[in-house]
Parts: C-alpha cells; sequence; structure tokens
C-alpha cells in the first residue's frame, strides 16, 4: 500500500482500497480499509463478518463522505420533494441489514483471534507434507486470516480438490483470474501471470470459526493421505 500511496501521491490520483477480504487486518500497525482515499468492504454473507448483504464505504475526507452518502441514496436534492440532481442509486444498507452489521462487529476481534488460531494450527499439522504450502504472513502485516489458502504444485491442485471433496470436506478453487472469464476474455492489457499460477496451484480450505480442533486436524489428516497414497 506504501508503494501505492507514492504513486498515487505523485500522479494526484485517488487510491480506492477494495478491504472486504482483510477486514480486521493489520498493514504497519493500521487497519486496512483506511490506508488510501477510500475504503471499501462487502459485508455478504461469506465474509469474516456479515449483515446479510451489502457493504460500507469509509473516507475521512468530509467532501468525498458526502459525495458518496448523496449518490448512494439517490442523489435527492430536497428532503421534501422527489427532485434528484444527478442519477443517483439505492445502494444504502437497509436499517435492519446495519443493525446485524454492528452487532457482527462487535464479534471481530474475536473471529480475527479465531481464525489467526486456526491459521497457527493447519500450518503445524500441514507442515511436514513437502508439497503444500500455508501462505506465510508478511512481516508488517497482522492477517485476519479470513480464508486458509494452501499451494501446491500444479499436478496435485485438482485430484487434491476432487479428494477433499470425496472425503465431504468443504474445499474451494481460488475465484477465476477475473481475465480468464468469458466476458472480460478480451479485456487483457497486459500479460498477467501471477494470478493464473496462484489460481492453477492454490486452494482454499475449510476456514468457518467454528471449526473445532478435532476439525483442523481431520482436513489435515485427509490432505496427508492424499499425499501418502500409492502414485
Ligand atoms: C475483494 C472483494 N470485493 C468484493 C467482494 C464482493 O462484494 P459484493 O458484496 O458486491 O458481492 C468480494 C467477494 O465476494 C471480494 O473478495
Amino acid at each position: 500500500m506504501d508503494a501505492l500511496n507514492e504513486l498515487a501521491e505523485a500522479y494526484s490520483l485517488q487510491v480506492i482500497e477494495d478491504a472486504t477480504e482483510s477486514l480486521g487486518s493489520l498493514y504497519r500497525g493500521r487497519h486496512t480499509g483506511g490506508l488510501g482515499h477510500i475504503g471499501c468492504f462487502s459485508f455478504n454473507g461469506n465474509k469474516i463478518i456479515t449483515s446479510g448483504g451489502g457493504g460500507m464505504v469509509v473516507t475521512d475526507n468530509e467532501e468525498t463522505a458526502r459525495r458518496i452518502r448523496h449518490l448512494s441514496t439517490q442523489a435527492k436534492s430536497d428532503p421534501l420533494e422527489y427532485d434528484h440532481d444527478e442519477i443517483g442509486y439505492n445502494y444504502r444498507l437497509t436499517n435492519i441489514q446495519a443493525a446485524l452489521g454492528l452487532a457482527q462487529m462487535e464479534r471481530l476481534e474475536d473471529y480475527v483471534a479465531i481464525k489467526r488460531k486456526n491459521a497457527q494450527q493447519y500450518r503445524h499439522a500441514l507442515q511436514d507434507i513437502s508439497r503444500v504450502r500455508m501462505l506465510d504472513e508478511s512481516a508488517d502485516v497482522k492477517s485476519n486470516f479470513w480464508f486458509y489458502t494452501i499451494k501446491t504444485e500444479r499436478r496435485d491442485k485438482q485430484p487434491l480438490l476432487q479428494w477433499l471433496i470425496r472425503h465431504g470436506i468443504q474445499a474451494r478453487s481460488l475465484w477465476k483470474p477475473i481475465h480468464n472469464l468469458k466476458m472480460y476474455s478480451h479485456n487483457e492489457n497486459f500479460k498477467i501471470e501471477q494470478a493464473d499460477e496462484a489460481y492453477a496451484c492454490c486452494l482454499n480450505i475449510p476456514c468457518s470459526v467454528n471449526l473445532s480442533d478435532e476439525d483442523i486436524r481431520y482436513v489435515a489428516g485427509i490432505i496427508n493421505r492424499f499425499f501418502e497414497r500409492p502414485a
């Protein structure tokens, strides 16, 4: 983020930080979402906290906040008349979603602590499997470990994914890189390599805050058995 902010400063750009996946994480001691000019979060059902759907935008700039509020509440310019001074959107959270989200926010720190503890347990349980690596945490980052992503070799990814599903374990591929989706396939303006490599080698293993120590041992055991089975 420091490098991006420097670039933005040099070229008078605004940094919009999508901190959805990292809510509760710290970068150099500061919360993600507050590192650029504008931060945004999704509170979709699969996130570390949820309001059932919808999201939030944060900024410390009064004028930007006013503009976002205006656009997300139908751009009404008069409190009584239905007078819209530009094309607006009905993008606000409902009161009920916001109440749910606030209650969930109170649990965020606990969830992050559980996610971090479980990450350590997975790391410990998988450490002897040479063809599996858990993603590391950089020195200046405190991750929320929303997902547990493991990296395998290309040849292992699909068979391991199928193996886990066959053993009743909810594993998933990474999101397909957007430039590989049919409708955006003509939008690749430079050679994208890292995302393709991550997609080819990585998968996500169970990450619920409700996982027990035994669940984690079970998942790690099944992964272990995959690599020990006769070729
Ligand atoms: C980085 C990021 N941004 C946004 C979203 C989704 O946002 P929305 O609430 O629009 O589905 C996701 C995942 O669902 C995400 O991972």
